[in-house]
């Protein structure tokens, strides 16, 4: 689908240097959208944006911001009001390894800035921008935590909980319009945050998938699903997870997992 015709000329992708946000970001390029990126390294921006126009011929603007900046939404929404706004796609995400209150408390709220306050105010804001205009996406990155919890990362899912439960209950509420909202579930993917905090489990590992791979099948979801769980290795690892075991045992099957991290 040629995401620039059904959404408009630009993307904006919150947390693009490398990952899953990098993925998406080519995907964007590839389906027609001229791209903005935003991450805080202006450098590897910045020859991401050469690498994305080299392949694409689509015109790749850096907008180096941190979004943990108590006005980084409001930067945003000022910094692009003049453009062609289709698609937003948050995809940063902060977290914190260990154990619940041996983490500072001041990394839980820079989290928060993060995950929750600078997310909600750009979801509340192009949403709105987007109904008005009877056009226009927002795609969030979901992941399984979000739907489980999880020991020595325990912040971290219940923010994820918070961004998922949102964007689903905006998607059902978009329905019926022109403006689509998916939130795109990942479950472990080799990305360079992935590498540095990977759980003590083979199977998971084994299943883990790379980020093209990802970005390709969840962005083909947007206008088709709500809610999806990329990989079928994933849906079928969840399916079983929540069907053949309780919550109880769930928590400590992740627990056992993480606990390298405590
Ligand atoms: N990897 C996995 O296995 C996995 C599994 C499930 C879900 N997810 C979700 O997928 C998303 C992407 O994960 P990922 O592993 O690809 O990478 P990530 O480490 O979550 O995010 C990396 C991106 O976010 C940017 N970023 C981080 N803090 C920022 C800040 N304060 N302000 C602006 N940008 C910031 C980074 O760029 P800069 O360093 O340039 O700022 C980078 O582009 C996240 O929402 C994560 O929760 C990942």
């Amino acid at each position: 689908m040629n995401f620039r015709e059904k959404y408009g000329q630009w993307a904006i992708v919150l947390g693009a240097t490398e990952g899953i946000g990098k993925a998406n970001a080519f995907e964007f390029a590839r389906r027609g959208m001229d791209v903005i990126l935003v991450g805080r390294r202006k450098e590897a921006l910045e020859a991401l944006a050469t690498e994305i126009n080299a392949e694409t011929g689509r015109e790749i603007r850096v907008l180096p911001q941190d979004l943990s900046e108590y006005d980084a939404a409001e930067k945003l929404i000022e910094a692009t009001k003049d453009l062609d706004m289709g698609l937003i796609n948050y995809v940063a995400c902060l977290h914190a390894m260990g154990q619940y209150s041996k983490v500072d408390y001041s990394k839980y709220e820079q989290m928060y800035r993060v995950n929750i306050r600078t997310f909600s105010k750009l979801l509340h804001h192009f949403i709105g921008l987007f109904k008005e205009r009877n056009r226009g996406a927002f795609v969030t990155i979901g992941s399984l935590s979000g739907w489980t919890s999880l020991p020595f990362c325990a912040e971290y899912a219940a923010q994820k909980a918070y961004m998922m439960a949102l964007t689903e209950g905006v998607a059902y509420e978009c329905q019926n319009t022109n403006v689509d909202v998916l939130l795109m579930v990942a479950g472990s993917t080799i990305t360079p945050t992935w590498l540095k905090n990977k759980p003590a489990d083979e199977d998971t590992c084994a299943a883990a998938m790379y980020p093209e791979d990802v970005a390709k099948e969840g962005l083909d979801q947007l206008g088709v699903h709500m809610s999806y769980l990329v990989g079928e290795r994933n849906r079928n690892n969840h399916q079983r997870r929540i069907t053949e075991h309780s919550r109880d045992e769930i928590i400590a099957e992740l627990g056992k997992m993480f606990t390298h991290m405590a």
